[in-house]
């Protein structure tokens, strides 16, 4: 079939570009050119906005044999320009008999093909005219993918040893081209009728429930699932498996369902109550009913990401649904229920409502992470996960204190920078300033906002954009009392104090100065860096909130400019800013600010929260990090760490304290080895004392146990002879048991972690990880495995992992990063990492959250220039097609610089090696 060149042309929207623009700007090079050799007659990564789907009717025949898929897609169209081009995506599958089935009836389509794109070109030899209907139909075939995404394959081991395949999909973001032709664009919202073909072996779920099964000739059975309701290609979602599942039915009557290998749905118990019990928290919170009659949640035991919202069929790690009430921790308890909770936020934020493009990922992923912490607040007070809250600020402001970080809202076009654009900074910092938000304008009216948003936008999609009715001043005012600086404006334009928030990178570190009554303020961008000037033009509006030694009553003042002043009834001993650090910003108490504080934590300390205390230990390293505070100062204000008991300050604490012994660790071992057996008291030691009355069971609430166990594991760690002794008796008993004695959950890592120590330990443990069924054991056992200093044994796990048999592939980034912050690994995870590359970027993708995870964490405690140059050696070497482009290349030199630095300027303080080891030795 031929088609005019000048009707190719058409399409294009630009003259053939220059050349100065890359692919990866969106834009082909030349004018693109077709697998064929014909000239593709589109040359944009995004997709014209001259047709899009109405209907997909899909269906689907996976051969778990043979292990590849064939399927047939016919998709409804609404053509809103004459054309007779029609471009849609479609990744490595073939493709066969395309047809048009227009109005005066059926003909065959012209292909072509250019992958570069992952796009498909239909030709029509006659002009498909706006306003009437169209179908194409395609056939197409595939094999399951190897890796995490698309429609891939996963399998698992009975305990009897027999290795069960199955099938299941991974969309996000731009996978779902790879399991059938479609128009892989958020926006591009349609309705899917999907079928799946099966052996009767087998069960089918997707995205709606099922209607009927009819059967073929040859023994095979087609599912037929209820049509979707509008919704984005990135959502939907099949399995074929032999899944066994456990259901009930919410107050509002949702059938919730949880899937998981027979073997395991003796686990799902904790899952199903959970899903239960928060899509009902949703349906209340939202105002809205959930859209579909049912929501399944599976366990698939091949998984990349932590979990995954398609809708009415969220995926997940086993690790990340399955729950034994006798073998799994608090923590594990934490996870899961904040796991479901987040995926089920999504069902409203995402699925009902959607960012238009990538660019906004946070309007969704920012308001999942939030939402976990709302809805378990109110559902499960239990599990206090208010104490939890401030990491997610802490981790947020790591990235995005870097010159490489991004704003919130930032433009993407290719797979890789959309795959980048789940980081810390579109969740966490999201989240962050949701809450600082929140917080500004009190819970009640946050809520209403949300569900007008959700109301007004159903269905639809969004672009960066809250203010949804501006929100009147004096309402606020009286509301909370702000003092009269807060705001000359009329109304309080909730807008243009969140766009400085998403539209710029970076937060602000706030200089505070009191002199008398007086409060002298001013902002200015906080950046590890040492060039200045990137800290210049950056202004936000800042929600600042504050209590005073004569008031703990929370007072506020919305900062606007770079400086201003506020004035307190009378002078104070000391004030606190960022209250509980509910909002996204840094304090530097300047004068004789951070005296008066360290004062206040010496001799009262609990006149602050616990989130107070976490915040001011945060602070106050950062500030060494830019030089604004000396490292003496900040060492000082830990020292009252010894009466803490609160697990985030204890954590922080730690947290900042360890990295500089890791940092000193890697420049002269021998001598801090020694140092550390020397010494003879520590905080560490007097917390773990505090503890001890009940340090080896499981007692106390969620945070006194998630703690107990970091304490434990610590001190294991860190050879304090107590608990080794104590951990020691416990491996042996449990041993000799051949693993049937129960130990109480908190303290099994530490436990394993002592055994790992020797080899027969170790082989005992691996044994048992072989086995076990139990998954969140298993995890726990897997990370003991890789803490131990048997240089072979952390070889031979990176090498199980890598061949995925007894450990499984999806578990190797976790295993490498682990081994990587062992001191007796880091070495063999940098060079595995570096000889794996290639496979690596290929098995979990270039720009994934993976593959950034592991070269942050991997490198981010190097800080001498000989391992910058082989960071940069390495990197440098990588072309763009793996991966020299990714973020997290400049995130591991911006860090390791920092910590060069850091070393330079802080190494010679004698100070340091005392009070550190003071605080961590034992
Ligand atoms: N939508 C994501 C899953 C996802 C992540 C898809 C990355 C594509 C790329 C899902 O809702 C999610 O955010 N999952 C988190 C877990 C959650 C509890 C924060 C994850 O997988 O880490
Ligand atoms: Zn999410």
């Amino acid at each position: 079939m031929l088609v005019a060149p000048v009707l190719l042309l058409l399409l294009v929207p630009f003259p053939p570009s220059s050349g100065a623009q890359l692919p990866n700007q969106g834009q082909a090079k030349d004018l693109p050119i077709a697998t064929n050799g014909q000239p593709f007659p589109w040359d944009r990564m995004r997709l014209p906005k001259t047709i899009s789907p109405l209907h997909y009717d899909l269906t689907i025949h996976p051969n778990l044999t043979t292990l590849d898929f064939t399927g047939v897609a016919r998709i409804e169209l609404d053509v809103h320009e004459d054309t007779s081009i029609i471009i849609l995506h479609a990744k490595q599958m073939q493709i066969s008999n395309v047809l048009l089935l227009a109005p005066e009836g059926i003909r065959p389509l012209h292909v072509l093909e250019y992958p570069h794109f992952h796009q498909l070109a239909l030709l029509s030899d006659s002009v498909l005219t706006k306003g009437r209907k169209y179908e194409v139909q395609l056939e197409f075939a595939a094999n399951l993918s190897d890796s995490y995404h698309g429609f891939y394959k996963s399998s698992y081991r009975t305990s009897s040893g027999e290795v069960r395949v199955m099938a299941s999909t991974q969309f996000e973001a731009t996978f779902a081209r790879a399991a059938f032709p479609c128009f892989d664009e958020p926006a591009f919202k349609a309705n899917f009728t999907i079928r799946i073909i099966r052996e009767p072996r087998h069960i089918a779920i997707s995205n709606m429930p099922k209607v009927k099964t009819v059967e073929l000739p040859g023994g095979l059975l087609e599912d037929h699932f209820d049509t979707t309701i509008k919704m984005s290609t990135y959502l939907v979602a099949y399995i074929v498996s032999d899944f066994l599942s456990v259901s009930k039915t919410t107050q509002h009557g949702v059938k919730i369902s949880v899937y998981a290998v027979p073997e395991k749905i003796n686990q799902t118990a904790y899952a199903l109550d959970a899903a239960v019990k928060l899509l009902d928290f949703y349906d209340n919170y939202y105002d809205i009913p959930y859209q579909l009659p049912k929501h399944d949640l599976a366990a698939i035991p091949d998984f990349q990401a932590g979990a995954m919202e398609n809708w009415g069929l969220s995926t997940y790690r086993e690790t990340g649904l399955l729950f034994d009430p006798d073998r799994s921790s608090a923590s594990d308890k934490l996870g899961i229920t904040k796991v479901i909770a987040h995926e089920l936020a999504h069902q409203w934020f995402g699925n009902l409502v959607t960012m238009e493009w990538w660019n906004d990922l946070w309007l969704k992923e920012g308001f999942a992470k939030f939402m976990e912490y709302i809805s378990l607040d109110i559902s499960y007070p239990e599990l206090h996960v208010d104490d939890f809250f401030l990491g997610k600020c802490f981790d947020a402001m790591e990235v995005d204190s870097l010159s490489s970080s991004h704003p919130v809202s930032t433009p993407v076009e290719n797979p890789m920078q959309i795959q980048e654009m789940f980081d810390d900074v579109s969740y966490d910092k999201g989240a962050c300033i949701l809450n600082m938000l929140r917080d500004f304008l009190t819970p009640e009216a946050f809520e209403i906002g949300i569900i007008q948003y959700l109301k007004r936008y159903s269905y639809q999609n969004t672009v960066n954009d809250l203010d949804e009715g501006r929100l009147k001043h004096r309402e606020f005012c009286a509301k909370r009392n702000l003092p009269s600086g807060a705001s000359s404006d009329d109304e309080l334009d909730v807008r243009a104090i969140m766009d400085t928030w998403t539209l710029q990178e970076g937060f602000p570190l706030v200089t505070v100065e009191v002199r008398g009554r007086e409060v002298r303020l001013s902002q200015e961008r906080y950046l590890k860096t040492d060039d200045p000037s990137l800290t210049e033009g950056f202004l936000w509006q800042i929600p600042l909130t504050y209590m005073t030694s004569t008031s703990n009553t929370i007072q506020r003042f919305l900062l606007k400019t770079k400086t201003d002043i506020l004035y307190l009834p009378e002078e104070v001993d000391w004030v606190k800013f960022n209250v509980d650090m509910s909002g996204y910003y840094m304090v530097h108490y300047a004068g004789e600010g951070w005296n008066s504080i360290i004062r206040l934590l010496q001799h009262n300390h609990t006149a602050l929260s616990g989130n107070d205390r976490a915040n001011l230990i945060h602070n106050v390293f950062q500030l060494v990090s830019i030089g604004k505070v000396r490292l003496d100062t900040a060492l000082e204000l830990s020292l009252y760490l010894s009466r803490e008991t609160e697990i985030m300050a204890v954590t922080q604490g730690f947290g900042e304290l360890v990295p500089l012994y890791k940092l000193m660790e890697k420049r002269d071992m021998a001598a801090l080895e020694n140092q550390m057996k020397v010494s003879k008291d520590s905080s560490l030691k007097t917390c773990i004392n505090k503890m001890c009355k009940n340090l080896w069971t499981d007692s106390g609430s969620v945070s006194e146990r998630v703690l107990r166990s970091y304490l434990l594991l610590f001190a294991c760690v860190r050879n304090y002879a107590p608990c080794v002794t104590k951990a020691t008796q416990l491996f042996n008993k449990w041993k000799d048991s051949d693993g049937t004695l129960s130990l109480p959950v908190d303290i099994t890592m530490a436990v394993f972690v002592i055994g790992a120590r020797t080899p027969e330990g170790w082989d005992f443990l691996f044994e048992k990880y072989r086995h076990s069924m139990q998954m969140s054991v298993k995890s726990r056992m897997k990370t003991a495995m890789t803490v131990t200093s048997l240089q072979d044994k952390l070889t031979w796990c990176v090498h199980l992992a890598s061949y995925g048999e007894v450990m499984k592939t999806q578990d190797l980034p976790g295993v490498v990063v682990s081994v990587s912050k062992n001191p007796h690994g880091y070495k063999l995870a940098w060079d595995f990492l570096r000889a794996n590359w290639h496979t690596l970027i290929k098995k979990f993708d270039l720009g994934s959250s993976t593959i950034s995870h592991m070269v942050t964490q991997v490198t981010n405690q190097y800080s001498t220039r000989e391992m910058l140059d082989e960071v940069r050696s390495f990197f440098g070497s990588l072309t763009e097609e793996t991966g020299s482009e990714m973020r997290c290349i400049q995130q591991t030199y911006e860090t390791i610089e920092d910590n060069i630095r850091w070393m330079d300027t802080n190494l010679p303080l004698a100070v340091l090696r005392q009070e550190v080891m003071h605080f961590l030795s034992m």
